[in-house]
């Protein structure tokens, strides 16, 4: 199999080294592989033909395509190369309709929700004037989190004590994301700076492990300076964690959750979720199955088209 990794950041020096083992662990498995850039990408829209050109030429014939989309605000820049990808019909993990999804984390609880998967309870701000007693009773604060609706690393969510603090807080978010609208959702106190991270690829967990925030942090990313360790998930977390990647309809997905007293609740799922401290905590070949999941689909793809 031909098997193309298509990057997005090439300044995010962890994704490119994600992206280096994706090709190394497909090259171990016997299949070629590259990397694409895809600031090299131009889309080309003529008369329904959509194509996309690489470096001044169509994009070569891969049987798979494996985007790693990145953080950056453009997202549905990043969905449209991707969404043109598939037009012309290349089969890719995960599709353009799942990641500009899964990077919403308002559509995100709206899906999860609706699917009856828990979530924090978390009201969608629109305007200061908003912001009552009421409101604040309902996501029992204080504190509470605010959350952008596009963030990543931790950098969009935010813990506030006071109304003063959340009044000062959500002003400053909304310039910075340049988008009126918050998450405003309850502290999971007895988190205590950790939840679990749980990779899933098709449907199956294929490794896990527990995040602890720094000293003096609540937010757990490994960005943020969190550690990772092992952990072992109950039948439940299990359930929800592939159930969140499903309903989202993504392939591949990082859920994270926290382990509540009410049981385990889902804060988001990540299209494309780092894997290096995975790796490095769990010692699971996750490149490797990343690559074994693209492979079972294009060979999926490519005998539904034999016997159409
Ligand atoms: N409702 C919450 N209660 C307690 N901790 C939270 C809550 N929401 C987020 N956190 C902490 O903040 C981290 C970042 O939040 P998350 O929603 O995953 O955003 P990001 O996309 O930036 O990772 C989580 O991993 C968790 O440690
Ligand atoms: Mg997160």
């Amino acid at each position: 199999m031909k098997i193309a990794v298509l990057t997005f950041e090439s300044i995010d020096r962890r994704s490119s080294k994600e992206d280096s083992r994706i090709v190394q662990a497909a090259r171990e498995l016997g299949h070629k592989a590259r990397i694409f850039r895809a600031d090299k990408c131009q889309l080309v829209y003529d008369r329904h033909n959509p194509r996309v050109f690489y470096d001044g030429s169509v994009f070569p014939d891969y049987d798979v395509i494996i985007p790693r989309v990145g953080l950056l605000r453009n997202i549905e820049l990043q969905a449209a190369l991707v969404k043109q990808l598939q037009l012309m019909g290349f089969p890719v993990v995960n599709t353009f309709h799942a990641i500009s999804r899964a990077k919403n984390k308002l559509r995100t609880m709206q899906i999860l929700d609706h699917f009856d998967i828990p979530i924090p309870k978390t009201i969608v701000v629109r305007d200061l004037k908003y912001i009552n007693a009421e409101i604040l009773k309902q996501v029992n604060a204080f504190p509470v989190i605010l959350k952008t609706p596009f963030g990543s690393y931790g950098s969009g969510v935010v813990i506030a004590e006071s109304k003063r603090a959340v009044m000062s807080a959500l002003s400053f978010l909304w310039k910075q994301s340049g988008v009126n609208i918050i998450l405003l959702q309850e502290y999971m106190k007895e988190s205590k700076g950790k939840d679990v991270r749980v990779f899933v690829v098709g449907n199956k967990v294929v490794a896990t492990m527990i995040r602890s925030a720094k000293k003096g942090e609540f937010r757990s990313n490994i960005e943020l300076g969190g550690k990772g360790e092992k952990t072992v998930l109950s039948k439940r977390e299990i359930d929800v964690a592939i159930k969140s990647v499903k309903v989202l309809k993504l392939e591949i997905g990082g859920v994270d959750i926290i382990r509540s007293k009410k049981g385990p609740l889902v804060l988001e799922v990540n299209a494309n979720p780092g894997f290096k401290s995975l790796e490095e905590v769990t010692g699971v070949d996750v490149a490797k199955a990343i690559v074994e999941y693209a492979v079972e689909k294009a060979k999926l793809v490519k005998l539904t088209k034999e016997e159409a």
